[in-house]
């Protein structure tokens, strides 16, 4: 296990620092889109994949992956599904009101392994924002990688984040963003494809050596690493985001533990080579 001061140099990991939310979006029925600031206007540094504790005060502390890129503004962006206690709190927040986070925590994605490579995102669900925080990257350092695909996958249309952006990837030249989605349901208003995520593998050529990061249900893994291998990207070029499995976010509680690896200080992003065989990974 590694230092978690060597991942997260910041001043005191433990020591909350108030951020106060900018702006907050209703991103789906249950998810909402918070726009943050540190309370002192400080720069937030960390890589995307890296994540955040986020506290309010009396209700406790969960774990969210940023879902903006560090190279946009002097803000950063969490996507908060309602599912507990704390998370029901802070999705009663409001613009102006203020919230702690810790962090940044954990390994993100591997930029030096990334750069200058064809590359495939294969986000599904609430995976699209952890994911979107390396999406941006790209988009805003473009020149440094090269084909750039994503496939999206969400449950039904109701359920599809950023609205904005798919407007966005759907309109852009294939040069910038090769964008894919697909629904399991459909609904009236959808026209697009419907199905599992990999369907979407028959609509591109994805090549051997394209480097490969997955986020979403433990389900969505086990396919697209199937369909990956058929077409002979190897273990070491896929990159799977594990950030489901954390609770403390500093390697103390045990409760992300794969094996002799803690999700919270070796990944949450790892290389599949690296963990493919340990029976909890995956
Ligand atoms: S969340 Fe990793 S040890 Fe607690």
């Amino acid at each position: 296990m590694k230092n978690y001061a060597e991942v997260a140099p910041q001043k005191n990991i433990f020591l909350p620092m108030e951020a106060k939310i900018i702006k907050v979006k209703q991103a789906t029925e249950t998810e909402r889109h918070f726009t943050l600031q540190l309370a002192d206007k400080g720069k937030m540094k960390f890589d995307p994949g890296q994540i955040l504790e986020v506290s309010l005060l009396g209700f406790g502390e969960i774990p969210i992956g940023f879902a903006s890129s560090p190279t946009r503004e002097n803000t950063f962006d969490i996507v908060v599904r309602t599912v507990g206690r704390v998370s029901k709190a802070l999705n009663n927040l409001k613009e102006g009101d203020s919230l702690h986070v810790r962090g940044p925590l954990g390994h993100g994605f591997d930029l030096t392994q990334l750069r200058n490579n064809n590359i495939l995102i294969v986000a599904g669900g609430i995976g699209l924002c952890p994911t979107r925080s390396l999406i941006q990257y790209i988009m805003d350092r473009r020149s440094e990688f090269k084909h750039f695909t994503l496939f999206y996958g969400a449950r039904n249309p109701s359920q599809q984040m950023f609205h904005d952006e798919l407007t966005a990837w759907r309109k852009a030249k294939k040069e910038e963003i090769e964008f894919h989605e697909i629904v399991d349901k459909s609904d009236p208003s959808w026209q697009g494809n419907v199905g599992v995520i990999t369907e979407l593998f028959k609509n591109t050529a994805i090549t051997p050596d394209t480097k490969v990061i997955i986020c979403g249900p433990p389900i969505m893994f086990r396919f697209v690493i199937a369909q990956l291998s058929k077409i002979g990207v190897p273990h070491q070029n896929i990159f799977v985001d594990l950030e489901r499995r954390m609770k403390c976010g500093v390697g103390k509680c045990g409760h992300c533990q794969i094996n002799d690896k803690y999700a919270c200080v070796d990944g949450p992003v790892f290389c599949y080579a690296d963990i493919k065989d340990m029976e909890e990974a995956l």
